[in-house]
Formats: C-alpha cells, structure tokens, sequence
C-alpha cells in the first residue's frame, strides 16, 4: 500500500525537499514536486531525488497549443519521472500531441479537469455552461479518448470516474485526511479508506505527512489504513 501513497513536496526550498525525501523515501511510492518547488529546484532537484532511488511525480499541469505541449511532455519524459500533469481543458488535439509525446516511454500522463478551487459560479463566469460534476466527467473522458493514462479527482469524484473511465485508468486523488487530522484549507476530505474503496490508486498527501511530528509514523499510518480498506473492500493491490 506505501507504494500508492504521493507526497506533496509543497516547498520552495530544494535542501528542505530533498531532506523530506530521504526520510520518507522507503515509506512511500512517489514525492510530487509541483509549480512552488520546481521553478526553484529544476530538473537538478528532479536527479536528485531520483538518485535518491525514489520516484517523481511532475505536477506542472501543461496548457499550451499542441507543438508546445508536446515538447513540455518530452522534456518531462526525459527527466525519467513516473507522472506528468496536463489540463484535459487543453482540448482534443493538445491531449492527443501530450498523449503521442509520452508514449512507450516511463511516464504516464495525468489530466487535470476542473480544479477543486472552482465552483459551478466560477466555472459559468469564464463560460464553461455545465455544472462542475458534469464538467469534470467530459473532461476525464475526452482525456482518456485522446491516450491519456490517468485523472487527478477530488476524492469526492473518484467512484464516479471509475464507472466511466473503466480499470485500467489510474485515478490520484488530493484530499486525503486520517480521521484525526486537521483539513486545513482543504474543503472536501475524505479518508485513505474511503480514497481508497472508491476506487482511487495513488493518494496525494501533503501537510498531514510533511508537517506531522513524525512524518513516518504519518506515512506508516496512511499505509496501514489504507492496507485494512483494501483488505476489507477487495479493491486490487
Ligand atoms: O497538504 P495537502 O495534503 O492538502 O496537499 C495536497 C496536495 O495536492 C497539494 O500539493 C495540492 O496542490 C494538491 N492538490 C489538491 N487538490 C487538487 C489538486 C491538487 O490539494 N484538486
């Protein structure tokens, strides 16, 4: 179960990134180095913590015409990281260029639908008519047509993706608390077991890991629930 757990390494600081990582790198799957940490850490960083013999997830969420998202994936691609993000709200094409970029390569691309901090307001004041859920499940769905491997969802989402996207799309889910955590900014949580009897693979956790007294007793007890969900839900892995 520790192999499905992401750390978010929400830092602008590489030393203090890399000294996350090296205590939690046999504890959990991947570290996620996202829009803070990279513009400062670079793909230096990237080596770094994959010398470290752990595994990155590249969360720089792509959205450009289709040429230039295609060489983003490439340049991703050749940082040997295990996930990169792209907006499904890119359209066909773009997904279908970061899709064919990525292909028979280490990376499987992720897409990102309708982010957590908009709501069906938001969402009608830039245009987009249909509600938020309806949204998020058109978007995931051109995502996976187009040769998109995988779909960041709010945990709230993840059984209802599952049922439209099929088995064999990996579904990473943020928001993600032990029952005796705080939320934090974080709205909409749900626990590892409830992440992971919905459906989801990989679990994105954050501050209810890096900021904990002991960061490996945190990961440890993601792990453990997560292991008694699966065991107890039949979910695979
Ligand atoms: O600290 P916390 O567990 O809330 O961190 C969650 C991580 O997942 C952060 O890196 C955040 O940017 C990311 N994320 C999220 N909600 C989304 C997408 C990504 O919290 N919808």
């Amino acid at each position: 179960m520790k192999e499905r757990i992401i750390v978010a390494l929400d830092t602008d600081s590489p030393e203090a990134a890399l000294r996350t990582v090296a205590a939690l790198s046999g504890e959990v799957g991947l570290f996620k180095v996202g829009l803070e940490l990279f513009p400062r850490g670079g793909p230096d960083l990237i080596g770094k913590i994959r010398e470290a013999g752990a595994e990155v997830f590249l969360d720089l969420k792509f959205h450009d015409i289709p040429n230039t998202v295609a060489g983003a994936v490439r340049s991703a691609v050749s940082l040997g990281v295990t996930f990169a993000t792209v907006h499904a709200s890119g359209g066909k094409a773009m997904l279908a260029a970061a899709a064919e970029a990525a292909s028979g390569t280490r990376t499987t691309l992720l897409a990102v639908t309708v982010l957590t901090s908009l709501d069906d307001a938001d969402l009608s004041a830039i245009g987009f008519a249909l509600p938020t859920a309806d949204a998020v499940a058109r978007l995931a769905e051109l995502a996976v047509r187009a040769g998109i491997g995988g779909i960041v969802c709010s945990a709230k989402e993840v059984a209802g993706l599952r049922s439209r996207v099929g088995e064999k799309v990996v579904l990473v889910t943020p928001g993600v608390r032990l029952p005796e955590d705080s939320p934090g900014d974080q709205k909409r949580v749900v626990t590892p077991s409830e992440a992971v009897r919905s459906g989801a693979d990989y679990l994105v956790v954050g501050r209810p890991i890096t900021k904990a007294p002991d960061p490996v007793a945190a990961a440890r007890r993601f792990a453990a629930e997560m292991g008694r969900a699966a065991a107890r839900g039949g979910t695979s892995g």
